[in-house]
């Protein structure tokens, strides 16, 4: 851990216990649906939401994320766990810290591979081979990439990080990133349309939710 003792990380701790969360207003509303906030105090502002938790950052503090898990959403302490057996490694953040439904996590910079395709940013391949290497890193230290889907891959600067380990405790087969995989090659590889143009939200969402309903049938993931 980078963050220890000091000073400055503490006051953090301090402001997440005495503003931030009692301030927040967050609710899981439907289950397959991101997490909804309701209100978020000043100064903090929300980078990311998935379906079990919402990630915000503080303006003092540019370079961490607190992810905080809706009520009555488990995962947090598996979440910690996956991270203290993955170390450090460029392709995944780090955890510094966490308290009962919050984790203080290494802000990683970019944008995930599902924005890319709804803004028209080009993929590189190289962006997948990271992303691959990374998850084969985690397999190496008896974890099982699970959930790694279009929201939770991003990229910077051509190179590929995964977001979100918070399931890679489970031990059930996922094959989100190898369907995502093929997707790539198979489809958005020849479709160089798809670099450069943006594609609606409801057609990212139909996607998605095609997607779902498809696995539904079959496996669980
Ligand atoms: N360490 C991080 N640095 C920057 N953004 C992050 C970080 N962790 C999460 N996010 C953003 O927040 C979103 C939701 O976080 P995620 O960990 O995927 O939550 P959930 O477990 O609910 O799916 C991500 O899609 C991403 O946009
Ligand atoms: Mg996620």
């Amino acid at each position: 851990m980078t963050y220890g003792a000091d000073g400055h990380f503490s006051a953090l701790i301090d402001r997440i216990e005495s503003e931030l969360l009692p301030g927040l207003s967050v609710a899981s509303e439907r289950l397959h649906e991101p997490v909804v906030v309701h209100r978020l105090p000043k100064p903090w502002k929300l980078v990311g939401a998935g379906n079990y938790a919402v990630v915000v950052s503080h303006p003092d503090y540019p370079r961490l994320v607190i992810k905080i898990y809706a009520p009555g959403r488990p995962g947090l302490q598996e979440e910690a766990e996956v991270y203290r057996r993955l170390g450090r490694h460029p392709a995944y953040s780090e955890c510094y810290h966490y308290g009962g439904s919050y984790l203080v996590l290494r802000r990683l910079e970019g944008v995930t591979l599902y924005d890319c395709v709804r803004k028209g940013i080009p993929i590189p391949r190289r962006v997948i081979d990271d992303i691959d290497e990374a998850l084969a890193y985690a397999a190496a230290r008896g974890l099982r990439p699970h959930d790694v889907h279009g929201k939770n891959v991003m990229m910077k600067e051509g190179r590929g990080m995964v977001v979100d380990v918070s399931d890679f405790l489970k031990t059930d087969e996922c094959r989100m990133w190898s369907d995502l995989k093929k997707a790539y090659e198979r489809f958005y590889l020849r479709v160089p349309l798809l670099h450069r143009i943006p594609v609606p939200d409801f057609v990212m969402d139909a996607v998605r939710r095609g997607y779902r309903a498809v696995k539904k049938r079959g496996e669980s993931c």
